[in-house]
């Protein structure tokens, strides 16, 4: 019993004691030159979506919940909002260079067919994140129009 006493306080003291790991928060307060928005004409049906399911981790602005002050909840989101950014990141989607813009597009074609993203865990918590079938058709169809077009966007 007392062992369990002891394991019990440690636990609580250690979850104290990362509470105070800090972490910095993802929220841009201005809208870069190089985002989605500023360089594509997204309709509004389509930025809506992803702003609802991707945004969190694919861009520089993310909607905190409460319980995201909590660690180690703080951390394990942070590590999906680094990861996510890395590989794509509507905000910078304009510095990157027109076929590596392309092949993300194509990439987010593919995750929406194959129903990877939005990551599960995170549909676990945001039911209202998941692409209902109009969502994926939206979504995929503005892509397509938007890919044969882009050369005509955007010189390189
Ligand atoms: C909870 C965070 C989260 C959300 C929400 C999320 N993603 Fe991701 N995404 C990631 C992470 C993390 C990766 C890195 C690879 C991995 O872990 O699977 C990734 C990778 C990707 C990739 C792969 C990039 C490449 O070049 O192969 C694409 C495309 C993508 N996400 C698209 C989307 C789209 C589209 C949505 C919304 C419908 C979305 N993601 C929502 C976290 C997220």
């Amino acid at each position: 019993m007392k062992r369990v006493k002891t394991v019990l306080t440690a636990g609580l003291i250690l979850l104290i004691a990362i509470q105070f790991i800090p972490v910095n928060s993802n929220q841009d307060v201005q809208i870069k030159a190089t985002d989605l928005n500023r360089i594509y004409p997204v309709p509004l049906q389509v930025q809506a979506i992803l702003k609802n399911s991707c945004y969190d981790c694919h861009s520089n602005y993310t909607r905190y919940p409460w319980y995201s002050n909590l660690q180690p909840i703080s951390g394990w989101m942070a590590s999906h909002i680094n990861k996510g950014k890395k590989e794509l990141n509507f905000s910078d989607l304009g510095s990157y260079p027109l076929r590596k813009q392309q092949s993300k597009l194509k990439a987010i074609i593919n995750s929406i067919h194959d129903g990877t993203m939005p990551l599960v865990s995170y549909l676990f918590i945001h039911k209202k994140a998941e692409l209902s079938e109009t969502d994926k058709t939206l979504v995929i169809n503005w892509i397509e129009k938007t890919k044969d077009s882009l050369s005509l966007l955007k010189k390189e």
